[in-house]
């Protein structure tokens, strides 16, 4: 099957890099852009464009604005920083609208297929009627510019055409992963004050059907903001509908006019709220904008993905994350791509499933996360050997660092050892690729490479010197457009989370290590995040989730090495005297933990035990836990109350 560590080890001190072939890196996006500028060198152009204002500059001349900006970048309020201000323009202008003025209107944007095999397209003038269509139902619904709207939807068409709607007359999207509980959609929706719900009757995961309404009726009980519920009919099952609230999506667009006008946004106007997990319980909203946000994602499909009009691109993440945002919908659309779309699980009905895409629709390019390389990988090596898939040109990762055993076989069996894989290091927060290769960059299993042009990266120590070849945090020295703008209805957390550390620079919370060739090795995160299968999840939100059943007194969370993971889920549970340890008591808590967040966030393992290590204000030395589960060092415990806690973790399981 897979490798063997040894083998993996000879054959990249073989193959220590890998270089893109030489005709892609002359005929890369990137390398015109440079011929352009008059840049003879990539490393050139890394050091001209550490004047961000310029690089940034001039990258945005190549959108449509309604108003040219009248100063690239305002640092009079940072952190809140502000990019392209004085401007006028909307993303969705630059997305959709523009194309209808060329051949464009004419290529297909999205090629959709859902798990039962049935396939649709939609060219950019489809999708154009169906934005405007919808964009218009939503205004007779009294949405407005400025306004919120939830979108709860697997991956149907639908989803993007709705977050587009919104943002082409100002509302502003908040997308929450159709894999999120009830309880969790609740909470977004509330937080963000959202007047309207999108959402659908239910979808296919593995040959069932999974009814996503019910969990909205379920979130929307304790929703009063929300005034209507749109629902997208999609497997067609039974669903309770509210009346004077849910309506079916093809009623509401019914008879709606195919035209709308792109409402003339500020660059700085919100365009989206992203929820994302941080350390403490509750997650933080990210915010995004319209007119920085557009530039980055823009910039960075075109020159990371190097994507070019022939392309048939696939990005297999979820819209419902911020890398379905940046690269299944608004980076593509902005390039005018073909995207390929599916609904349903990675390895159904047959383990190749992905492979059979790609090789069925001829995709050119795949983007996807190590998670699912190494579940794949543990598949067997003959199912992407069944197929044909030589249409691939260029591969992609994300959402944690690539081990290099996935990566090889990634390059091996999927990239028949010719496509350049890029690993791109980036966040909720920044919106944009940061850390990667382009197609032109000498390539090393296992690191992101080097900041992309624009960025202006370094590692820290605690005490803010710039290391070299020693692990420390990684941080951003100068803003960029797609940064985040703020927390919603949270500024001092924004300010306090991200450039407090250190004074005016962006804190990412990863730890990293730069080589001496500069390239960047991100081992992983700095605080109490965990990531499990390219997911954050707060270890805070696992343990309130945790000692909100009766039977928890007290719960700590930790990420525990898991091989097709990345990370897993142990906790560690005190009960409450009233309930004794069983093994359905386990389960039962693992499944409260899955009804609370979604069952991404089920523990994979529950420890019961008598105490947890504790400092002496009470709060949960998690350090110590740590170095336990791994078998190091537990350092020193003369600040803990009950230090004979320690020992408690050994052996009640
Ligand atoms: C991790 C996903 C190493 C990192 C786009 C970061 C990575 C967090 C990589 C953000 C990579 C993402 N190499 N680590 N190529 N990509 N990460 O907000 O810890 O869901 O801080 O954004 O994922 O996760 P988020």
């Amino acid at each position: 099957m897979t490798k063997t560590h040894k083998d993996v080890e000879v054959l990249m001190n073989e193959q220590r890099v890998f270089s893109p072939p030489k005709e892609m890196a002359d005929k890369s996006n990137i390398k015109a852009w440079m011929d352009k500028h008059h840049i003879k060198s990539y490393d050139e152009l890394l050091k001209k464009a550490e004047d961000v204002e310029w690089y940034w500059g001039e990258v945005a001349k190549e959108l449509e604005w309604f108003k040219p900006w009248e100063k690239t970048l305002d640092a009079s309020k940072a952190p809140f920083y502000k990019w392209y201000t004085g401007g006028k323009m909307n993303i969705v202008h630059n997305a959709v609208d523009r194309h209808m003025k060329t051949w464009h209107k004419n290529k297909v944007a999205f090629i959709w297929e859902g798990e039962t095999g049935e396939v649709k397209k939609l060219t950019y003038r489809d999708l154009y009627i169906q934005v405007n269509k919808f964009a218009n139902a939503l205004k007779s619904l009294g949405v407005k510019k400025g306004d919120r709207v939830s979108i709860y939807l697997p991956m149907l068409l639908e989803l993007p055409i709705a977050m587009l709607a919104c943002a082409k007359i100002g509302a502003v999207h908040s997308v929450v992963f159709s894999g999120f509980s009830a309880k969790a959609l609740r909470d977004r929706m509330n937080d963000c004050g959202s007047k309207v719900l999108v959402t659908a009757d239910g979808f296919y995961r593995r040959g069932s059907v999974v009814s996503l309404k019910h969990n909205a009726d379920e979130a929307l009980k304790d929703a009063p903001g929300v005034e209507s519920v749109v629902v997208v009919k999609s497997v067609g099952n039974q669903v309770p509908m509210t009346t004077e609230r849910d309506i079916y999506w093809h009623d509401m667009v019914e008879g709606e006019s195919m035209h709308c006008k792109t409402e003339e946004m500020d660059p700085e106007d919100p365009l989206f709220i992203l929820y994302t997990s941080g350390t403490t319980g509750s997650p933080k909203g990210i915010v995004h904008v319209h007119g920085g946000y557009a530039v980055g994602t823009y910039s960075t499909t075109r020159n990371v993905f190097d994507m070019k009009e022939e392309d048939i691109y696939w990005c297999s993440a979820d819209a419902g994350w911020i890398t379905g945002h940046s690269y299944v919908v608004y980076g593509p659309l902005i390039n005018g791509t073909t995207s390929f779309m599916y609904e349903g699980a990675p390895s159904y009905p047959h383990p190749d499933r992905w492979w059979e895409l790609i090789e069925k629709h001829g995709v050119t390019i795949f983007y996807t996360a190590p998670t699912a390389i190494r579940a794949h990988m543990r598949l067997g090596d003959e199912w992407p050997k069944k197929r044909d898939m030589s249409c691939l040109r260029l591969l992609g990762s994300v959402g944690e660092p690539i081990n290099p055993e996935a990566w090889v076989w990634y390059h091996e069996l999927i990239g028949k050892k010719t496509c350049p894989i890029m690993d791109t290091w980036w966040q909720t927060e920044t919106g944009m690729h940061m850390i990667s290769p382009v197609p032109m960059t000498v390539l090393k299993p296992g690191t992101a490479t080097k900041p992309l042009p624009g960025i202006v990266a370094d590692i820290f120590s605690e005490e803010g010197e710039s290391l070299t070849d020693k692990g420390g945090l990684l941080v951003i020295k100068k803003p960029w457009p797609s940064m985040l703008r703020t927390l919603y209805k949270n500024p001092d957390r924004y300010t306090e989370t991200y450039w407090s550390k250190y004074k005016g620079i962006y804190l990412a919370g990863d730890i990293a290590r730069k080589d001496k060739e500069g390239y960047y090795w991100v081992q992983g995160r700095a605080d109490d995040v965990l990531n499990v299968s390219g997911h954050r999840i707060g270890t805070a939100e696992v343990e309130s989730a945790l000692v909100s059943h009766a039977a928890v007194a007290e719960a700590a969370a930790i990420g525990i090495p898991h091989e097709v993971k990345g990370e897993a889920i142990r906790t560690y549970v005190v009960l409450r005297k009233t309930h004794t340890p069983t093994a359905e008591l386990k389960d039962e808590l693992r499944k409260w933990v899955g009804i609370e967040i979604g069952p991404i966030a089920r523990p994979d393992e529950i420890w019961f035990v008598e105490d947890l290590p504790k400092t002496r204000s009470g709060k949960i030395m998690r350090r110590v836990i740590k170095a336990k589960a791994k078998g190091e060092p537990v350092g020193d415990l003369s600040t803990l109350a009950n230090p004979e806690a320690v020992e408690g973790l050994d052996h009640l399981k």
